[in-house]
């Protein structure tokens, strides 16, 4: 009883602290630059005609596809983002990488949460001007919502990777487009659909590979939560031995 007091305690002053600064960071710290893409690997992203929402709208489903390119110096990923048709309203709209592929029968629900690697958490939200303490998956929250419709954008994310192997690794994962209040509106698989890289005289560059090769083991959905409480009782263990 004494001690679940003290954890409490200990537990609400970390987290006040926390957000006091408004600056998050995953449990395992910010997420890292990966600067070994293999240069010009391209993933595509293309919704469905069927619509998961609201199946009746005769409207029918959002349009568009995200296309993700390795940069060319390995240093990070390009995404062209292109949506259109979307609802009039439940506004501005967001958008995610999420842990698991969509099913055959395109539940969204089933893609899970967030790509997160390094177990940030969705609260509090991205700050944009701080990308590495924002989850890998929150493209809308460091890139920017979806204010218009035709939406479209391009930039470049240096946390995602075509590396596979790496926690951030997107190209057998989805992305899902939400309303304002969270509720899934559509989404869509990532697939290899090709190379831009003309052939072998500009190699891959495996020589980097070390440095991000950490949070591949912390990807799996079902450890996720097991992991995050492991190491917040490890943080308030250690909070209390201070
Ligand atoms: C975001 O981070 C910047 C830079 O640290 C800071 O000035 C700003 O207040 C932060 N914004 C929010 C909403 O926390
Ligand atoms: C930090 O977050 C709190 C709660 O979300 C908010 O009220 C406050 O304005 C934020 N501070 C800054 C500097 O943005
Ligand atoms: C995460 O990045 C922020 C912003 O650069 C920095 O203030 C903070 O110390 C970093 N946290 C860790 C654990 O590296
Ligand atoms: C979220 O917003 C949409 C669009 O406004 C609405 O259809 C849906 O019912 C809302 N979901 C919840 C859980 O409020
Ligand atoms: C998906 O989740 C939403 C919100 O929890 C729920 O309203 C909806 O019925 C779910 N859809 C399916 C197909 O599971
Ligand atoms: C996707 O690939 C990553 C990296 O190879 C792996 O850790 C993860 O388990 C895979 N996810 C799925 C849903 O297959
Ligand atoms: C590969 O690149 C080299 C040098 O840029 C070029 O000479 C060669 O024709 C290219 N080969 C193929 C198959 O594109
Ligand atoms: C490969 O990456 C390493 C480390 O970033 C760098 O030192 C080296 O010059 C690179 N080699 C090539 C061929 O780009």
């Amino acid at each position: 009883m004494f001690a679940t007091t003290i954890i409490s305690v200990f537990l609400a002053t970390l987290l006040s602290s926390v957000s006091a600064q408004n600056l998050t960071t995953g449990a395992l710290g910010n997420a890292t630059v990966v600067t070994n893409n293999p240069p010009g690997a391209v993933y595509l992203a293309t919704l469905p005609t069927t619509e998961f929402n609201n199946p009746s709208d005769p409207r029918g489903n959002v349009k568009g596809s995200i296309v993700a390119t390795a940069s060319p110096n390995g240093i990070g990923v390009s995404f062209a983002v292109s949506f259109s048709n979307l609802p009039t309203s439940g506004g501005p709209f967001v958008y995610h990488i999420h842990d698991q592929p969509v099913p055959e029968d395109g539940n969204c629900n089933s893609t899970l949460a967030h790509l997160d690697p390094f177990i940030r958490g969705e609260t509090p939200v991205c700050n944009s001007t701080l990308p590495q303490t924002c989850q890998v998956g929150d493209l809308s929250g460091k890139h920017g919502k979806i204010e218009s419709d035709p939406f479209v954008a391009t930039y470049t994310d240096d946390f995602a990777t075509t590396v596979n192997g790496l926690g951030s690794f997107f190209g057998n994962r989805s992305f899902v487009i939400h309303f304002a209040n969270k509720t899934r509106i559509t989404c869509a698989n990532f697939a290899l659909s090709g190379s831009t890289a003309t052939n072998a005289s500009c190699p891959p560059n495996s020589t980097a590979s070390a440095t991000a090769s950490n949070p591949a083991q912390f990807t799996g959905a079902g450890t996720k939560s097991t992991a995050s409480m492991a190491l917040l009782l490890g943080v308030i263990a250690l909070a209390i031995l201070l």
